[in-house]
């Protein structure tokens, strides 16, 4: 059979599903999601295009399915992811109802792919525009693909202070020893086929609103017709004594992930802070550190996003993986050996030993540049101010 061949499959008779109803078909070794809404029978791939989830175990509302795992949500009529995370859609096929038989009319072909990239325009060298991004986290790309898929011919330029094109942060934390190019959003090409520019290792230090231009730390400027600030968040600094020891760290980038994973193996690790950060390095690195100590603030981890019974719950899963929990108290001091972290005193005065330091305890918008600027930072959303957009945080839990 070639692979633009028509395929016609019975999935089901009419009858077998009722209005509102989803189920998960295979055809040809694809999954394939089917969905009755209004009398209309709609089939879409399966597989969530994040990381994969059947979305037919997820929530049907109307035209909208929205994933189990991290809760992206997709028309079932035409595929389009409508809510992230994740970038792209998913393959949408032909239905055919005769004779109370519903069937699914495609290719081999299109059967082959579980996702689907939105066509996206290129640039054009009579638009003489430009979209500078500050940032290449989750909000910039997606900010960078919506305006090519929308048909904006101008130039785009996201710039950000790290190494890395985008890459999936999330993964820092549940895999730390994650090298990464592995966890690259899209590969390389992908912005070179689509005439995006990523500038990395440039970091913003100030804005001109009035001459449209952002300064670099190395001198260098960048002219914008419209700029995005998707800067996202830095850690929240620990202020106590010794917080500046060697071996204390914080987890944003992959560097970070790989020291704290080098430095921790076979070690006593105290971890301050018992929320996402502090909990899943704690899962990560249970079965590799010597001892981990969390230490929390609240009564149970998580309390004040999750509430108590989930907290009591989670930390309940790492006792039983060895994680030891202090709660209810933070730390008062870290004391050192030669410049190196080596005990941590608590509040409650609990002396822990301590070789890796890991501090979690929240994060606050990475905005300083914007010091001396016109531009104000409201943390809750985005303004626009003289052709200027912030999106100062993107959550996806
Ligand atoms: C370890 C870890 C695990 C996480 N796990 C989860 C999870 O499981 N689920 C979840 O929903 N969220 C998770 N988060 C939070 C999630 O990563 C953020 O909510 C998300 O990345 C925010 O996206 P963003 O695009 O707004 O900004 P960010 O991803 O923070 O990106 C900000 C970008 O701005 C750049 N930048 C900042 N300042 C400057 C400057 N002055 N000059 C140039 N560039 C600059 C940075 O280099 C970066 O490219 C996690 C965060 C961390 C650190
Ligand atoms: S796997 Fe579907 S949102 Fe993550």
């Amino acid at each position: 059979m070639s692979e633009n061949e028509t395929i016609t499959q019975e999935l089901c008779k009419e009858v077998d599903m009722k209005d509102g109803e989803m189920q998960e078909f295979q055809v040809q070794g694809q999954s394939i999601l089917l969905v009755r809404n209004n009398g209309i029978f709609s089939a879409t791939g399966n597989k969530c295009s994040h990381y994969g989830a059947p979305l037919s175990k997820g929530v049907l509302v109307g035209d909208r399915v929205r994933c189990p795992w991290h809760g992206a949500c997709f028309n079932v009529r035409t595929g389009d992811i409508e809510e992230f995370p994740g970038l792209d859609s998913l393959p949408c096929f032909k239905v055919t109802v005769e004779n109370g038989s519903v069937c699914i009319v495609t290719t081999k072909k299109a059967l082959e792919s579980t996702k689907r990239v939105k066509s996206m325009s290129s640039r054009s060298a009579g638009d003489r525009s430009s979209v500078v991004i500050i940032g290449t986290g989750p909000a910039a790309l997606v900010f960078a693909e919506t305006l090519r898929q929308e048909g904006y011919t101008g130039k785009i330029v996201m710039v950000t202070r790290e190494k890395h094109i985008p890459y999936d942060r999330t993964k820092l934390s549940k895999a730390m020893n994650v090298k990464a190019e592995e966890i690259y959003l899209r590969p390389t090409e992908f912005y070179k086929e689509h005439d995006l520019e990523v500038w990395t290792e440039k970091e913003v230090v100030s804005i001109n609103t009035d001459e449209a231009r952002v300064k670099f730390k190395d001198g260098s400027f960048l002219q914008y017709s419209q700029l995005l600030i998707a800067v996202g968040s830095r850690p929240r600094e620990l202020k106590c004594p010794g917080s500046t020891l060697q071996n204390v760290f914080y987890l944003r980038c992959p560097e970070d992930a790989g020291a704290i994973f080098e430095a921790a193996s076979s070690k006593n690790v105290v971890i301050l802070g018992s929320s996402f950060i502090g909990m899943e390095v704690a899962a990560f690195l249970a079965d590799k550190a010597r001892s981990i100590s969390v230490i929390g603030k609240s009564d149970v981890p998580f309390q004040a996003v999750l509430g108590k019974q989930i907290g009591e719950e989670a930390m309940k899963l790492l006792k039983d993986r060895g994680v030891n929990f202090y709660m209810r108290t933070e730390a008062r001091e870290i004391r050192g050996n030669n410049g190196q972290v080596n005990e941590v005193l608590l509040r409650n005065g609990t002396l822990l030993p301590a070789d890796v330091v890991v501090v979690g305890i929240g994060v606050t918008p990475a905005s300083n540049f914007l010091k001396g600027s016109r531009i104000a930072v409201d943390t809750k959303g985005a303004i626009y101010v003289d052709q200027v957009l912030i999106l100062c945080r993107v959550l996806y839990y």
